[in-house]
């Protein structure tokens, strides 16, 4: 997940989204701070949220299958990497053809990475790790790095990117093409890249899973008031906002949003006017893209990719999808 410290960076990105006079929205990265990210943790176990339950079962059934594809030894370079609760179905797979595996989990957050790096040296000896507190693309850049220091040839090595969760939804679409590209840049002719999407459903079936009974997706998404309160001072009164996430079937995505219950002035630190905001009119949080097969293989080929194999459940709500270089 993504933490942003930078205090400035956040102010001026949410005074220009609130600023919007058509649309007001802030990226959605913002609601990943710490709390958010656990209030994610509880999203993914409600039983309205399909996406997480779905990929954990496709990558159960299929672990083998997957590494299967790939020939050479492989180093496993993880995108976003969390918990890495998903990963560990392809460890011991790869594990069974290989003595040792490198496993670099790239991830923004620190306090994750550690954890995660002690836990697992602890379950499997095998298993040499090395958590990488970057960026995607700049981590994927210090893993070659590292391969290269350490005399691992990418002749007799294959390495596999994986990035779970379909968090590439979160991306409007030509931003995914162009974070795609960044990573074919770096990867090798005989590298891949396994990800996951959530697909297009039953619009009812996406809506409950944006709109859980239990309520953690409505605070997940208030919680970035909270957070502008706290870290800029703002005056935001919870009580004011709705939670609304509907899916918007032009786009093929959910929207997340936040709907003012009145008219209503906000003040952040900084800013010299307060900002109004009037009864029905709402702050786009985040959009979450679902794709399909068709779109798949267009986003694979204009980011330098083939679509190898995809990989699905029984319903085909979810693929993990592999690509190849191309
Ligand atoms: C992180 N990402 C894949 C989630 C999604 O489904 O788009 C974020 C989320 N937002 C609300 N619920 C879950």
């Amino acid at each position: 997940m993504y933490l942003d410290n930078n205090n400035d960076e956040f102010r001026n990105d949410i005074l220009k989204g609130l600023s919007k006079t058509d649309q007001k929205s802030t990226p959605s990265k913002y609601l990943y701070d710490a709390l958010g990210s656990q209030l994610f943790e509880y999203i993914t176990e409600q039983p309205e949220y399909y996406p997480t339950r779905t990929e954990i079962r496709i990558l159960k059934n299929n672990s083998h299958d997957i590494i299967k594809n790939i020939s050479k030894e492989i180093v496993l370079i993880e995108l976003g990497s969390g918990s890495s609760k998903k990963t560990r179905y392809l460890f011991d797979e790869i594990l069974k053809r290989q003595e040792k595996l490198f496993y670099f989990p790239i991830d923004i957050s620190i306090n994750f990475l550690d954890t995660i790096v002690t836990d697992l040296e602890s379950l499997n000896r095998n298993l040499i790790i090395r958590g990488i507190p970057e960026d995607y693309i700049n981590g994927i850049k210090q893993c070659n790095n590292l391969l290269f220091e350490n005399n691992i040839s990418f002749d007799t090595f294959s390495r596999l990117i994986v990035f779970f969760g379909s968090s590439i939804g979160n991306f409007e679409p030509e931003d995914a093409r162009d974070f795609l590209k960044q990573i074919r840049i770096n990867m090798h002719d005989k590298d891949f890249l396994l990800i996951g999407f959530d697909l297009v459903k039953e619009v009812h079936l996406i809506e409950q899973a944006y709109n859980d009974k239990a309520g953690y997706t409505s605070k997940f998404n208030l919680n970035l008031l909270n957070r502008i309160n706290k870290e800029l001072d703002g005056n935001f009164v919870l009580k004011n906002f709705d939670h609304y996430a509907f899916y918007n079937t032009e786009e093929n995505r959910i929207e997340m949003h936040l709907r003012s219950k009145l008219n209503q002035r906000i003040n952040i630190t900084g800013n010299k006017e307060s900002i109004p905001i009037l009864e029905g009119e709402t702050i786009h949080t985040e959009n979450s893209y679902k794709y399909d097969k068709a779109k798949i293989e267009k986003l694979a080929s204009r980011s330098g990719f083939m679509v190898e194999k995809i990989f699905s459940d029984e319903n085909n709500w979810f693929n993990l999808v592999l690509l190849r270089p191309c």
